[in-house]
């Protein structure tokens, strides 16, 4: 992708595939956008796909798959114990990661099950360089306590930092000389991040945060989910990796951890997960909740087709022209948005865009939830539909204070070879549009909060009547446009 230069001396990004399957999609008129939306309860979750046109809430489970992959998914061996897809799976594992045990796990959430349940006891601390909402809830569910020690960078919205993902070591360091080593449970490195924008981190941070793990005995574990555009990110950015190849700096990044877990919803396209270990005490520690929750240890939970797609799919991440499309079309994205002055997280990263719906919508109160409104009008103006990743997403504290997020964003994931450039065009377009009318667009109230992770089921209701004046505005725009 990035070797071809155009005679016109434009920079777009040009794919390395071409569309073999496709699926119709349908762009509803803006009324029914607004009913629609109105019955989901202003929460884009809780949409029906059929009334979405470009689904930008995740890139979880839905990227495309080769047809390397769909084809492996049909020597699929289906034996309970024993499966020799099983064993594909984990000798790839062993073969990019160097680790010697597997636990299969049906998705990202379930390993972290697996690894709160066995290493967190409450009254411990697990410190991450940023929180994943999933993360963060088996952690304090069994008792333990979350410390976000990224690089003060990393929350600033732009900057021209190019790994905002990196832990803050020195942070880390004195966590340590003042809580002591035994109260950690383990370090959590999520690479790259997801909540402040899927931004990388480098291989000579990993490093030095990983030292101080050792050091003073403590676990380092790596959650690999994003792992794909990480890689990508090392490779283009960090000096040190430019020469090496991608499975050279996938080995260079594994040989720094104890554990390595991933969802495969995300690395390895499709969908599972699962834990690798160095240690096979940690491993026999942890072994038991596999066939307690998941199922048995040669699938873990998962379809023996979805693991043949996952072998297929981590061995193409490691070849650069299929792991760089995600992170060439989310910077074309960015770039174009940022040159309408419209705010986004920059310096682009992995995962998809992220509108800053904080300078977006400044005055909408974080308690009245920015980023969810922009979501809901993203959806209104164009039948995109994003995810909130503000205030919305987090968890109020058990004495009912809602903690605000040190970010209001609206994540617009790309997932990888889903989408058409002129699709990508299309939702800048709807974008600018809806900038141009921002005054417009008010708050949110719940009428319904679940306790528990409740952005993905809480309802709302908008504040005032900004929904009716946002489709008037745009008729008089846009006239009789889809
Ligand atoms: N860790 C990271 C960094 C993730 O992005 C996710 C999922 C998980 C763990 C949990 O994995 O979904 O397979 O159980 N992220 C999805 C998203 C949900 O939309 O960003 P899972």
């Amino acid at each position: 992708m990035a070797k071809v230069s155009f005679y016109s001396g434009q920079q777009l990004p040009l794919e390395m595939h071409k569309v073999r399957i496709i699926q119709k999609l349908t762009l509803l008129p803006i009324e029914e956008r607004g009913r629609a939306i109105a019955a989901a309860g202003y929460n884009t979750f809780l949409l029906q796909n059929a009334d979405v046109f470009l689904d930008m809430l995740t890139d979880s489970g839905v990227n495309a798959m080769s047809d390397q992959q769909q084809a492996a998914m049909l020597i699929a061996d289906d034996a309970y114990a024993g499966s020799a897809t099983y064993t594909r799976l984990y000798n790839k594992l062993v073969e990019l990661f160097g680790m010697e045990y597997f636990l299969p796990a049906h998705q990202g959430r379930a390993a972290e099950h697996i690894l709160s349940q066995s290493l967190v006891r409450p009254g411990t601390i697990v410190p991450m360089n940023y929180h994943f909402t999933t993360s963060k809830a088996h952690v304090t569910a069994v008792g333990g306590e979350v410390l976000e020690l990224i690089t003060e960078e990393g929350l600033q919205v732009t900057s021209d930092e190019l790994f905002k993902g990196n832990f803050d070591v020195p942070a880390l360091r004195a966590l340590i000389a003042d809580k002591g080593p035994e109260r950690i449970a383990y370090v959590r490195i999520e690479a790259g991040t997801n909540l402040i924008g899927g931004q990388p981190l480098s291989l000579t941070n990993i490093r030095e945060t990983t030292n101080v793990c050792r050091e003073h005995g403590i676990l380092s574990v790596l959650d690999a989910s994003l792992l794909a555009d990480n890689l990508h990110f090392n490779k283009t950015r960090e000096p040190e990796c430019s020469e090496m190849t991608i499975a050279e700096i996938t080995r260079a990044i594994a040989d720094c951890f104890d554990i390595i877990y991933f969802s495969a919803r995300k690395l390895g396209f499709g969908r599972g997960g699962g834990i690798c270990i160095r240690d096979e005490a940690l491993y026999k520690q942890m072994r038991g909740l596999v066939p307690m929750y998941e199922g048995f240890l040669t699938y873990g939970g998962m379809s023996v087709r979805e693991m043949e797609a996952i072998t297929v799919g981590l061995d193409e991440t490691m070849d650069e022209d299929m792991i760089n499309q995600g992170p060439q079309f989310i910077e074309h994205m960015v770039a174009e948005l940022d040159a309408r002055g419209i705010p986004v997280i920059t310096p682009a990263g992995g995962l998809g865009a992220h509108l800053d719906a904080g300078r977006f919508l400044p005055h909408v109160r974080q308690q009245e939830y920015p980023a969810g409104a922009l979501a809901s009008a993203l959806y209104l103006a164009s039948g995109v539909r994003g995810m909130e990743r503000g205030t919305l997403s987090e968890q109020r504290d058990a004495d009912g204070v809602e903690p605000l997020a040190n970010m209001e964003l609206v994540r617009l994931a790309l997932p990888r070879r889903v989408f058409t450039l002129s699709q990508v065009n299309y939702a800048i377009d709807r974008i600018a549009w809806l900038y141009d009318h921002r005054d417009l667009i008010g708050g949110l109230r719940f009428i319904e909060e679940p306790e528990i992770l409740r952005f993905f089921y809480g309802r709302l209701e908008p504040i005032g009547s900004w929904v009716d004046d946002l489709v008037d505005a745009f008729r008089r725009d846009l006239g009789d446009s889809l």
